[in-house]
This record gives C-alpha cells, sequence and structure tokens, in this order.
C-alpha cells in the first residue's frame, strides 16, 4: 500500500479509503512508492501489454479499468526541425492524454466503492471520464463551461454521463461541484483534487525514457493548465532514478499557457511560488482555460528547481503552430499541441532552446475535438 503525502505540507493520510486532497491545507496528496533498486527492473517490460500498464508495479495494485491508453508514439519530427520529437497522445482512446489519469483513478475509485464520479472539465477531461465510467460500470456527472469545444459534449454524453454545462469557466463548474457533492454522493475526480490521475499520467516520462533507450531528451515542451502532465512525468523521472533506471540528470521544462490565460507563466515570471486566479481568463485552447490550478507550487517549485522555464503563446500562433505540426508532420494537433510549437520556435530565436537540444513536443489531444477553434 502506497503512501499518501500533502505535496505542501508533508502529512500522510491513509491510502485504503478514498481520499481527495489534504485536509489541512486543502493541497494535493502525493502516491508515495518507495521504490529502490531492484523493485521493478528495465527487463521485465519485455513482452509487457502496449499500453501503459505495461508499468503495472508503479500503478495502483487494482484491476486496471483499461481502453489500451499509452505507449503512444514517439515521432520524429525532422520537417520541424532535425532533433525535435513529438509525442502523439491524440491517438489515446478518447483522443488526449487525459486518458491515462481517468484510467489509473477510475481503477482505484472503482476498487475504493466509489459509485457516482464527478469531474469539471475543459473537455478533454470530461469526455475521458465519462468514456472509462462506462467501461467501469459507474456512473459519471460531467460539469463543463457551456462554451467547451462540441466534440467533448457530445462524447461525454454519448457514453451516458449526466452533462451539466454551466456559465462560466472550469474553477466555476469546480465550485459547482463542491457544493452539491456530498449531498449527492459524487466521488471528486478533479485534477490533482484526486491523488491518482498523476499516477497515470506520470507513465508518459516513463514511456519516453523508454523509447528514447533510458536517455531523457534535453527539453519537454508541455501545454499546461491544471498541471497533471508535468506533475506526472517529474514524479515518473525521480521514481526512475530511485529504481536505477536513469541519473540525476533531468531535462528542462517548457510549461506553455495562453496570453489570455496564463496563470502560471505569470507567477513564474514573478517569482512567486502560489499563482493568483487569473481575471478573464480566455482562450479557444480550452484545455489551457485553468484560472487557478492548486497544483500551482508544485509546478512552480519544479520550474525552479530543474531550470525549466513558461511562456504563452497567442491563440493565433498556437493554431498556427497546429496547422504546422499537421502539414509538416501528418499529426492532427490540437491547438494546445500547436502551442508547444509555437513555445518551442520562440525560445530557439531567444536561444533558450540550443540548436543541438533533443526537444520533445506534447501533442496533447486531437484537432478532431477543436474543429471550431481551427475553422474559426
Ligand atoms: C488537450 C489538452 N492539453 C493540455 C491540457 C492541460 O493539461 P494539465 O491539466 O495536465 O496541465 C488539457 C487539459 O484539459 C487538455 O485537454
Ligand atoms: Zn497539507
Amino acid at each position: 500500500m502506497p503512501t499518501l503525502t500533502c505535496f505542501l505540507c508533508g502529512k500522510s493520510q491513509p491510502a485504503d479509503r478514498l481520499q481527495t486532497v489534504c485536509p489541512d491545507d486543502g493541497r494535493p496528496l502525493r502516491v508515495d512508492l518507495d521504490l529502490k533498486p531492484g523493485d521493478f527492473n528495465k527487463e521485465d517490460l519485455k513482452g509487457r501489454v502496449p499500453s501503459m500498464w505495461r508499468y503495472q508495479e508503479v500503478l495502483p495494485q487494482v484491476e486496471p479499468v483499461s481502453l489500451g491508453e499509452g505507449l503512444t508514439p514517439l515521432h520524429k519530427a525532422e520537417r520541424l526541425h532535425p532533433n525535435w520529437l513529438v509525442k502523439d497522445e491524440a491517438v489515446n482512446p478518447t483522443a488526449s492524454f487525459k486518458a491515462r489519469g481517468m484510467s489509473t483513478a477510475v481503477s482505484i475509485a472503482k476498487h475504493l466503492g466509489a459509485q457516482k464520479l464527478a469531474v469539471p472539465s475543459a473537455g478533454n477531461a470530461g469526455g475521458a471520464l465519462a468514456a472509462y465510467a462506462a467501461k467501469a460500470g459507474l456512473e459519471a456527472f460531467v460539469f463543463m463551461p457551456q462554451d467547451t469545444p462540441r466534440a467533448c459534449i457530445v462524447e461525454a454524453q454519448m457514453h451516458g454521463a449526466q452533462v451539466f454545462l454551466i456559465d462560466g469557466l472550469i474553477n466555476d463548474c469546480a465550485a459547482e461541484i463542491g457544493r452539491r457533492k456530498e449531498q449527492e454522493g459524487w466521488f471528486d475526480m478533479s485534477t490533482l483534487k484526486e491523488p491518482y490521475r498523476v499516477e497515470g499520467k506520470k507513465t508518459m516520462g516513463y514511456e519516453l525514457a523508454e523509447q528514447l533507450d533510458w536517455q531523457l531528451p534535453d527539453v519537454i515542451v508541455y501545454p499546461t493548465g491544471g498541471g497533471t502532465g508535468l506533475v506526472g512525468m517529474a514524479k515518473a523521472f525521480d521514481e526512475m532514478e530511485a529504481l536505477g533506471w536513469i541519473g540525476s540528470k533531468r531535462p528542462r521544462f517548457v510549461s506553455v499557457q495562453a496570453e489570455g490565460c496564463a496563470p502560471i507563466a505569470t507567477a513564474f515570471l514573478n517569482g512567486e511560488r502560489f499563482a493568483e486566479l487569473f481575471p478573464n481568463a480566455h482562450t479557444s485552447a480550452s484545455g489551457l482555460r485553468v484560472p487557478k490550478a492548486i497544483g500551482d507550487f508544485i509546478m512552480l517549485d519544479m520550474l525552479r528547481a530543474q531550470h525549466g522555464t513558461a511562456v504563452t503563446v497567442t491563440d493565433e500562433e498556437m493554431v498556427a503552430g497546429a496547422k504546422e505540426i499537421a502539414r509538416k508532420t501528418g499529426i492532427f494537433a490540437a491547438p494546445e499541441g500547436g502551442a508547444t510549437l509555437a513555445a518551442a520556435q520562440h525560445l530557439l530565436k531567444t536561444g533558450w532552446i540550443k540548436e543541438e537540444d533533443q526537444v520533445v513536443l506534447f501533442n496533447t489531444g486531437s484537432g478532431v475535438k477543436y474543429l471550431e477553434a481551427l475553422t474559426a
């Protein structure tokens, strides 16, 4: 059984029951596995399932609720730049990286007896929860802003979720769940309020290492909303070091946000550890429309400790980036994926990224879900 430890105050909570956040400060709980060399060997991966559950020793020890998520391709993108690669998360079930976190979180929630799962979502997480709840035979309650991409709304409805469209942003959706969850008997699956979504997301870090023959890239460019992608990959690298799979060298992370919603980038530039609510948040990359993240300090501490940075791009740059990825790699990228290309090109110009750096761009979702934004 792992220990659940608050990322902020370090206090532990029992892992044998459903948990959300630290009761003392409301901050996220980390699943601590206490790994040492020999607990899990790279050689054990030979012949394992072609999904993220190949890393089963470091995932929840319960019956997986799986739709075949993970082990997504890492494409050379030589027409973008000779040393750049794209990790294509669009080919996951439900067409985004959100499948990974929902697979682990729904697996553990089912194991611990939850029956009604609720989530606030910018789009992709709602579709993913609905699909994994359908597979598990659990009920899903999805709260999305009214102007969420239509594909995500229809997807969640098709999987049988009850979908509530809210006149507001994802934090307003979260507040609505907070007000009603006790009375309705909902378990809150919000990003980082639920400890096990990060466990699924971290498999992106394990896969990168495995696909690059255990040599991590120089730079990872990731579109940041709630932050589980960044937090998860950083956790994966720490775990792999504890297992003796990699050394202490880490990639430099770039957190990419939209100019119209940049709480983490703003706090990073201002030297702050906690981010303010970003006022009047707007961007057509709905996954990046997260004006307040409870894991802010985890990302900001990590970016500073590991010589990373945070940048913003405009909506026009994101869409142009998605077009360029589509035309030069064959990947139909989401605007969030396009944002990583725009950010990397900018950082190459400023010299923060060197020509010789090996750079991995994360296309976190599929353009198919964003027809409104991509054709506007
Ligand atoms: C396509 C896409 N990319 C990136 C993100 C942001 O991810 P995270 O919450 O891990 O920061 C989201 C979140 O909704 C998303 O849907
Ligand atoms: Zn705490």
